[in-house]
């Protein structure tokens, strides 16, 4: 493997080289109250806290909170606090779906919009602590509504546009949501997305919303429900621009975002106010050694975390230019990503391994035929980068000169949690390297011992960090059961990792049944879920297997009822039904026909087989002798050749 040592260049001028990491980790670490004292005022507050860290991983007084005495406005820090100096510079570029569709939004106009559409949601019967779901495409219109929201003390839950009606209403049910922002239809490589048109089905289940705001963004032909569904610049046309900022405490809640789990439906993820600014601000900054003027572009979709963070909230807390763009990287051709950097004249990159991987197989030339000089920095996030990809785009993207941080974080963590630092770790291909400030990360056995060195295990967390998730919406005792009961005192992320003999960290995968398909994280539970909904399924097992583009595929094992014939056509249905039970991204890529699961004798499937025969790895099954009926093994692998 090849190490990357520090850029001599870098190591000179970055905000953070190897000694400033050491003597900034330590102090974190060491005395966490002054640290964070300092980093805090990188934000402005409306009451000074006096009180900084307060925070128990155990059972007995479990809590966290940060700068608990402090009160600000998260919208006031990321627009209103850049008017005197920056009222000019551009926030949010936007770039359509279709080259030559721009918008560019000084902080002077994000004042303006998010002023207006508070004031509209007001208007609406919004007030401070409800909550507010937004559906929309990736136009600034989303990022306004999270603003909007924030500067109003309401909570927004963004649920990506990918989703299908069903899945929207079960994140608008469990928050009791009064209003939802969407759009006519979304665009996406010159496809229509019907957005209106979900929020429409998924409403007929919902009793909580009473106004619905539609943004105009493809003028098709939409249904308004009187009483109901209002045009949003009428709304924003009825009320004046000026809101006041509403003074929040640090523990008020900003944002609810749905994520999946190993079991039942997915959670309603807590983050709060005052510590996941500092913490987004923070690593945005230093992560990616922001400068100002510097033009960022986060290519994740607001309706995840990373959008949440570096789209919106870090970006803009640090004053930044954020690029935002609606379309995908293959249109109009795989050219698109490095058109608009040069475009731009984009200096930051970060992206997604799965994307990467679908621009390298279509070979070097659409990067080649563009410039690309403009970048200094490149970024990878969301599941662990394969080193070919890795290779591939610090050669052909970064053309060699730019450092790639790869960044391993969760929706949970707020953000970034590990990673090299440009200007002060080497690099190491696919290893999210080093801990980012405030982390104490630890690699425990299945008991829960600590292991010391090079090493191998589960990954914990041991203390609090400002942006760590505070709850489990609606269900506090969830989130102390999902996250601190495995390892009593820690923070178990789920995810399996690996130190090596220079500390650095690899994270390896999840170890619970949780599934990363392209970035995106899927509860196979849920997916199992879906499938038993369909009335020929009596029984269904999902696993994850490895797949070249996505990275882990979804893998079905479906049990037809008795009387049900296993076909070309059920299976398509069946493919058709997950689509339209959770949304595309749930298309399972196998489904395979089993007459029977592996079960011990009490009952419980044997994943691990189940994972062994989807990855086609059938030599070494382990120990088989606690099965119920061993032969449905044997049958398994048999007509894995037919369907996988
Ligand atoms: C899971 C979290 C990070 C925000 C977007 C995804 C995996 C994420 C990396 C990385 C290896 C990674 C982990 C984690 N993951 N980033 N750089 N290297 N694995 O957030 O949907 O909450 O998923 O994504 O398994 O637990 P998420």
């Amino acid at each position: 493997m090849t190490i990357y040592p520090v850029p001599s260049k870098w190591a000179a001028k970055a905000k953070i080289d190897a000694a400033r990491y050491e003597a900034m980790y330590g102090e974190a670490a060491s005395d966490p109250d002054s640290f964070w004292r300092r980093e805090a005022q990188r934000l402005e507050w409306m009451t000074p806290f006096t009180k900084v860290k307060n925070t128990s991983f155990d059972e007995t007084d479990f809590g966290i909170k940060w700068f608990e005495d402090g009160a600000l406005n998260v919208a006031a820090n990321c627009i209103d606090r850049h008017l005197a100096e920056r009222a000019d510079a551009v926030a949010i570029l936007w770039e359509g779906d279709s080259p030559g569709e721009e918008r560019r939004i000084t902080y002077r106009d994000l004042h303006e919009e998010v002023g207006r559409l508070a004031n509209a949601l007001k208007a609406n019967g919004v007030r401070k602590g409800d909550r507010v779901t937004i559906y929309l495409p990736m136009i600034p219109e989303a990022a306004f509504a999270m603003l909007a929201c924030a500067r109003i003390g309401a909570i927004h839950s963004v649920v990506f546009g990918g989703f299908s009606p069903d899945a929207l209403a079960g994140r608008i049910q469990d928050c009791d949501s009064s209003l939802v922002i969407t759009a006519d239809e979304g665009l996406r490589g010159g496809k229509k997305v019907p957005l209106k048109t979900n929020v429409d089905e998924a409403l007929a289940r919902c009793t909580s919303v009473s106004r619905v705001l539609v943004v105009k963004r493809t003028g098709g032909d939409v249904r308004m429900k009187d009483g109901r569904d209002i045009w949003y610049h009428d709304a924003l046309r009825a009320v004046s621009a000026d809101c006041p900022p509403e003074a929040m405490d640090a523990e008020d809640p900003l944002f609810i975002l749905y994520t999946s789990g190993s079991t039942g439906k997915p959670k309603g993820v807590l983050h709060t106010s005052g510590g996941y600014l500092v913490w987004a601000s923070m690593t945005h900054e230093y992560v990616f050694d922001y400068r100002p003027g510097d033009i960022f572009w986060c290519a994740a979709d607001v309706g995840w975390v990373t959008g949440h963070t570096y789209v919106v909230y870090g970006a803009l807390a640090n004053g930044a230019t954020t690029l935002m763009y609606e379309g995908v990287l293959n249109y109009p051709d795989f050219s698109r990503f490095w058109q608009i950097v040069d475009k731009y004249q984009v200096d930051i990159f970060y992206g997604a391994p799965t994307a990467l991987r679908a621009l390298m197989r279509e070979g070097d030339e659409w990067v080649k035929k563009t410039s690309r000089k403009s970048l200094r920095l490149l970024g990878s996030v969301g599941e662990p980068i394969n080193p070919e990809a890795w290779e591939w785009y610090y050669r052909v993207v970064g053309e060699e000169r730019c450092p790639i941080v790869d960044t391993w974080w969760q929706t949970e963590t707020g953000g970034t949690m590990m990673t090299p630092l440009p200007g002060a770790h080497a690099l190491k291909p696919g290893a999210a390297s080093m801990p980012m400030f405030g982390v104490k990360p630890v690699i425990v056995d299945a008991e829960g011992c600590e292991l010391g060195g090079a090493t191998e295990g589960n990954l914990c967390i041991t203390d609090s960090w400002p942006g760590q998730m505070r709850t489990v919406w609606g269900d506090h005792e969830r989130f102390f059961q999902t996250y601190f009961s495995a390892y009593p005192g820690k923070y178990f992320t789920g995810d399996g990792c690996r130190r090596d003999e220079d500390g650095y960290y690899w994270i390896t995968g999840r170890v619970d049944d949780v599934i990363n398909v392209s970035g995106h994280r899927m509860g196979t539970a849920e997916i199992e879920s879906a499938l038993v909904a369909h009335a020929k399924v009596a029984e269904a097992a999902v696993v994850g297997y490895p797949h070249d583009l996505k990275g882990q595929g979804i893998y079905a094992y479906v049990t037809l009822n008795a009387n049900e014939v296993e076909s070309a056509e059920v299976r398509a249905d069946l493919v058709q039904w997950v689509r339209h039970e959770i949304g595309p991204i749930a298309t399972p890529d196998v489904i395979h026909f089993s007459p029977g699961l592996p079960k011990t004798r009490s009952g419980k499937i044997m994943r691990r087989i189940l994972r062994k025969i989807a990855e086609n790895d059938v030599s070494n099954l382990g120990d088989i002798s606690t099965l119920a009926d061993p032969s449905v093994v044997e049958t398994l692998i048999a007509s894995r050749a037919v369907d996988a």
